[in-house]
C-alpha cells in the first residue's frame, strides 16, 4: 500500500445519511417525552443497545441496579459500549476497555495503567426512571427541562389484575402504529375469525380531539372480542369500549364487561426510525377472580400474540409501500381518528404554538 494512503492519513468517509440530520434534532417537541427503552425484565446484568429517535443508547444498571442510559458509542474509538460488559455498575468497552461509570465518566483506559490521565469528556446521558416494568428514557434537548411523568400503565402490578408485556418489532412509522392500534374497521379485515367477523354491523363512536388526546367512546354494547367471550364476558353483560390516544404515542384500548371483567390494551409505539417501530403492549385484565385471573395469564397470550402479529404483516406491508412512494392518503369520514392523531403528531413535530383546536364529531362505522 502506498504509505501516503495509509489508514491513519485517510479521512473518515461521511457517515452514510450523513447529510440529514437524525430523526431525534427533526422531531419538534416530539422529543420531549418519556419513551420506554426495554422492559423491566429485559434488563438484566448485561447492557443493552437500543434505537431511539435514531438515536443509539447503550442500558445497564449502576451498582445500585438504577438503570442508565448513554449513547451507544465510546469515547475511544466509538464502538458500541452496548456490546461490552457491566462490571461493577460500570460499563466496559468490548474493544479495548475503557469503563464508564454511571455518570458517564470514564473511569478507566487499561492500556494506560493505574494513574493514567482520564479524558474530561463525558458520555452523553439520558435521564432514566423505571416504572410499571418498563425502563424509561428522557429523550428532550434539556434533560433538567423534565415536565412530566412515564405514562402510567393502567392495573400493571395491581391486585385483583393479571397482566403481561409483549414486545414487537413493526415496520412502520410511529403514527401509522397507533393509528392502527384504534382502528375499528381493520380488524374484520386482518383478523377475520379471531377478532371479529363482517357481521355488516352498525356502530357509532364519538371522537374527541384535546389539546393532547384522542378519546373515542363506541356504542356497541352487544358486540364481542373474537372467542375469548366465554372468559371475558360468560354473563353477556353489556360491553362499553372506550379507545384513546395520548402524545405522543401512547393507545389505550378499554372493554368492560359489568363490574368485575375488564380487558384493556395499552400500547407505547417507540420510534426507532422513520418506518420502524419498537411496540411495548402491556395486556391487562381482571375476569372476576384470582383462579380465573390465572386461567386468562395461560389463555390470553398465544391469542393477544397472533392478533399482534396479524398487525404485524399489515403494518410491514402499507410501510413498503409508504417507503415506495411516500404518503398520499385519500381519507373517508370514519377515519377522523387518523386525522386527528395525525393533527396532534404533527403539531408537535413542528413544535408550534397553537395546537389544534378542541373537537367533538359523531361517526358511524359498518363492521
Ligand atoms: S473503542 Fe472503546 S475502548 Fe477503544
Ligand atoms: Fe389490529
Amino acid at each position: 500500500m502506498n504509505p501516503r494512503l495509509a489508514p491513519e492519513h485517510v479521512d473518515a468517509p461521511a457517515a452514510p445519511g450523513a447529510e440529514q440530520a437524525p430523526m431525534l434534532e427533526r422531531c419538534g417537541r416530539l422529543r420531549e417525552y418519556w419513551y420506554v427503552a426495554c422492559t423491566s425484565a429485559e434488563l438484566r446484568d448485561a447492557p443493552l443497545g437500543r434505537v431511539i429517535l435514531e438515536e443509539a443508547l447503550a442500558v445497564f444498571r449502576d451498582a445500585q441496579g438504577q438503570p442508565v442510559v448513554v449513547r451507544d458509542r465510546c469515547l475511544h474509538r466509538n464502538a458500541m459500549l452496548s456490546e461490552g460488559e457491566v462490571v461493577g455498575g460500570c460499563l466496559k468497552c468490548p474493544y479495548h476497555g475503557w469503563t464508564y461509570d454511571a455518570r458517564g465518566n470514564c473511569v478507566r483506559i487499561p492500556s494506560e495503567g493505574q494513574d493514567c490521565a482520564l479524558p474530561k469528556e463525558r458520555l452523553r446521558r439520558y435521564p432514566a426512571r423505571e416504572q410499571d416494568g418498563l425502563v424509561w428514557v428522557w429523550m428532550g434537548a434539556d434533560p433538567q427541562a423534565i415536565d412530566k411523568d412515564p405514562f402510567p400503565m393502567p392495573h400493571y402490578d395491581e391486585p385483583g389484575w393479571g397482566a403481561y408485556y409483549m414486545v414487537t418489532h413493526f415496520e412502520n412509522s410511529v403514527t401509522n402504529c397507533a393509528e392502527n392500534f384504534m382502528d375499528v374497521p381493520h380488524t374484520v379485515f386482518v383478523h377475520k375469525g379471531w377478532f371479529r367477523s363482517t357481521t355488516r354491523k352498525q356502530i357509532r363512536a364519538v371522537v374527541e380531539r384535546t389539546r393532547d388526546s384522542v378519546l373515542v367512546t363506541y356504542h356497541q354494547p352487544h358486540d364481542s372480542i373474537g372467542f375469548t367471550g366465554f372468559l371475558l364476558n360468560p354473563s353477556r353483560e353489556p360491553m362499553v369500549h372506550t379507545d384513546k390516544f395520548y402524545l405522543p404515542n401512547m393507545t389505550r384500548v378499554d372493554y368492560d364487561f359489568g363490574s368485575k371483567r375488564s380487558f384493556i390494551i395499552t400500547s407505547h409505539s417507540c420510534p426507532v426510525g422513520p418506518y420502524e417501530t419498537r411496540v411495548y403492549t402491556l395486556i391487562s385484565f381482571r375476569l372476576g377472580n384470582r383462579l380465573l385471573n390465572r386461567l386468562g395469564r395461560l389463555l390470553l397470550p398465544p391469542y393477544t400474540r397472533q392478533v399482534i402479529w396479524q398487525d404485524v404483516v399489515i403494518m410491514a406491508n402499507q410501510g413498503a409501500s409508504l417507503r415506495r412512494y411516500g404518503e398520499d392518503f385519500r381519507n373517508s369520514p370514519c377515519d377522523v381518528i387518523h386525522r386527528y392523531i395525525e393533527s396532534l403528531r404533527e403539531h408537535e413535530a413542528r413544535g408550534g404554538a397553537t395546537a389544534p383546536p378542541p373537537q367533538t364529531t359523531e361517526v358511524d362505522f359498518f363492521v
